[in-house]
Order: structure tokens, then sequence, then C-alpha cells
């Protein structure tokens, strides 16, 4: 539960969200929801997983067959959300290459390699299907063995080179603007869409409101105690998101970048970073965007088993071909988001481009209304 929860929405996602609301007001509201509604959200759907022992339609089904329906909002959410993250793993694993192709030499030129490099037509889109075929790799076989043991390394791996990241950070001229940026709140700059893009946010960082939780939940022995479960995975991801923000923000407060950067924030700053690390520099950035696509695949594997165990479950098909088809369509739909970023960036859905409509469609709605459906089952049904 704690590979599907720290993923990309920590290193990636919190990072630029922070940024582009005014940084730490947003913090606090962040928190607010991860402790009142996140942990309870997590709780209760161990709960439901636990107590029928069934992925998220079947554990929905098996209670009443009027709740079906919120089984299936789940199951729509993993597969749009699969919509646009594998492109962003598949930046991750660029990077890895990219360490030592000429990236760090000039730390100045980050953002505009990176611009260049999501804008372009083929690269990104290449690396996009390389990361969906080692996710289809895995969840095809089943049991996630391999990963698994991948991420029991890679996993601290991350958090130990997210304190090199930190401490090399804050040692820079400059860096404190970061610190007070993240630890001071100014509340000027919070709006109703402030505390929306925390919420969205803190379903989605902790996997919740999709029936993601529910069927982790149902792996859980029946003597295994629910709440302290969930309390591991909420704080153990919550410190990974608020290292990712000491990681980039005194840092880019240091380069004199702005916090608005969107998106790219974490592909700009921390290799600008490794550029002043002198030799180890490459070495340390290959680590870490190895180990930032490892906590990604360990995130999308579990958003791919959702639709995969639905197709299984509901529509009996057969485990490789449920992963086949459904990472079919899954690949097209991240054609299109990756395309978005340059090539389509015309083409636009309710006035935003692919990207950016898998994205603001999951977490801003499906999401919350996933959460709060399983709150009123739980609540006042089950
Ligand atoms: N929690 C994952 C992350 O932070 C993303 C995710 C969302 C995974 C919903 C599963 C379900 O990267």
């Amino acid at each position: 539960a704690a590979g599907s929860a720290i993923g990309l929405g920590n290193i990636w996602r919190f990072p630029y969200l922070t940024g582009e609301n005014g940084g730490s007001a947003f913090i606090i509201i962040y928190l607010f929801c991860i402790i009142i509604v996140g942990f309870s959200v997590m709780i209760a759907e161990f709960a439901v997983g636990r107590r029928t022992s069934l992925a998220a339609v079947g554990a929905y089904k098996s209670q009443s067959r009027n709740w079906t329906f919120a089984g299936v909002l789940g199951v729509i959410s993993g597969f749009f959300i699969m919509g646009f993250y594998p492109v962003v793993g598949g930046w991750s694993l660029a990077y890895i290459f990219k360490s030592i192709t000429g990236l760090l030499a000039v730390p100045e030129a980050t953002g505009e390699i990176f611009g260049a490099f999501i804008g372009a037509p083929v690269e990104p889109l290449i690396w996009t299907v390389i990361y969906m075929l080692l996710n289809v790799a895995i969840v095809a076989k089943g049991i996630a063995g391999g990963i698994e043991k991948a991420s029991k390394v890679l996993m601290p791996t991350l958090f130990v080179l997210l304190i090199i990241v930190i401490l090399k950070g804050i040692s820079l001229p400059g860096s404190s603007a970061g610190l007070r940026y993240l630890f001071k709140p100014d509340w000027s700059q919070v709006t109703g869409g402030t505390v929306l893009t925390a919420l969205g946010q803190s379903f989605f960082t902790l996997s919740l409101g999709m029936g993601c939780m529910l069927t982790y939940g149902s792996y859980l022995r029946k003597d295994e105690n629910i709440p302290g479960n969930a309390l591991t995975v909420v704080v153990m991801d919550t410190l990974v998101a608020i290292m990712a923000g000491l990681a980039i923000f005194p840092a880019l407060f240091a380069f004199g970048m702005q916090p608005e950067a969107g998106p790219g924030l974490v592909f700009i700053v921390v290799p600008a970073l490794f550029s002043h690390m002198g030799n180890v520099g490459p070495i340390i950035s290959i680590l870490f965007f190895a180990a930032l696509a490892v906590a990604a695949l360990t995130s999308s594997i579990s958003l791919l088993e959702v639709v995969v165990a639905y197709l299984i479950d509901e529509k009996k098909m057969d485990r490789r071909f449920a992963t086949y088809i459904s990472s079919a369509v899954i690949t097209v739909m991240c054609v299109l988001s990756s395309l978005s970023m340059g090539k389509m960036s015309g083409v636009k859905l309710f006035g935003v481009g692919f990207f950016d409509f898998f994205d603001i469609l999951t977490d801003k709605i499906f999401l919350a209304i996933g959460g709060m459906l399983i709150t009123i089952f739980v609540g006042w049904f089950m």
C-alpha cells in the first residue's frame, strides 16, 4: 500500500502544486485534508476490503447491487489516471539516461532541455511506451514479486537520495528563502481553488477514492490493525512529500527560479542541483531518477491492476488478455497526453489539453466523489 501511495504524486506533483498555490498555506491545508479526510477514507477502504475479501467492484456488489456503480467509477478513475501517469513515468526513465548525456552540463539550461524534451513529437512517446511495457510485464504475470524486491531496495534508496538532495539544497547561498516559503504561510493567496487542489492531491497521493486501497485491504489478515496500517501508509507518504518539498524549494530559491514553473519543477530544479555536485552529480542523478521511476512503477501497477482485476472478475477475461487490451487503450491515451505538450497543444477538451483533461477529471472530480461514496457506504450502509 505504501508502494502504491508513494509515487509521482509525492515527488513530481506535490512540489509543483505547492509552487503554483503559494507555498506554505497550501501545505497546511493539504496536511489538514490528509489528517481529517484522507486518513479516515483510507481506514474505510481497508475495512471494506478486509470485510469482503474482494476487489473494488466485487466488494461493493457483494453488499448491494445498487452500489456496483461506486466500484465501476473507481475503475474508470484508475483508467483515466493511467491516461497521463505513464507519460511522467516515461520522463523519469528518460532522465536516467539524460543524466549522462548532457543534461547536467549547464545548470541554467535544465528548463530549456525539459521544455524541448516533453514538446518533442517522438522521444517522449518512446519512453512512455517503454514505461507501459514495464507495467504490462509486471501486471500480466500477476503477483508482482520482482517489483516488490526492486522496490524494497530502491525505495530506501530514494529516501537516502532525497536526504542528500535536501542537504545539498539547503547548503546553497540564498536557500533560506525556500524554507521560509515552505514554512511561513501567506494566507492572502488562498482561494476556494487552493482548497480543492489540496483535497484532490490528498486523494491522489494516498491512492484513495478509486478502490485501490480497498483492494489492498482485501489482502489484510483478520487480526491486522486497520487504523495502525492506515497510519503507517499516511505518515510515510506525507514524509516523502514534505521531503520532496525540502529537496526542491531551497534550491529553487537559491537558483533564482520561479516556484510557479508547473509540472516541470522536479525535472528542472533537481538536475540543476546535481550539476553543481561535480563528478558525483551524474551518479546521484541516475540513482535519483531510477528510484523515482520505480516509485512511479509501484504506483502505476496498482492503478492498472484495478482495471485488469475488473476485466478478469466481471468480464471473465484471461489476465494476459485483460492486461494487453487495457494497456493498448491506455497507451493511445498517453500518446494523446504526451502530444498535448507539443504538437497537439492546440487540441482542447473542455478548454484544456488531453494531459490536463485526464488529470483534472480524475483528481479534482472522480477521486473526491469516489471518496465520498465509500464514506457514505461505510457510515450509513455497511
Ligand atoms: N498515489 C500515487 C502517487 O502518489 C498515484 C495513485 C493514485 C496510485 C491513485 C493509485 C491510485 O503517485
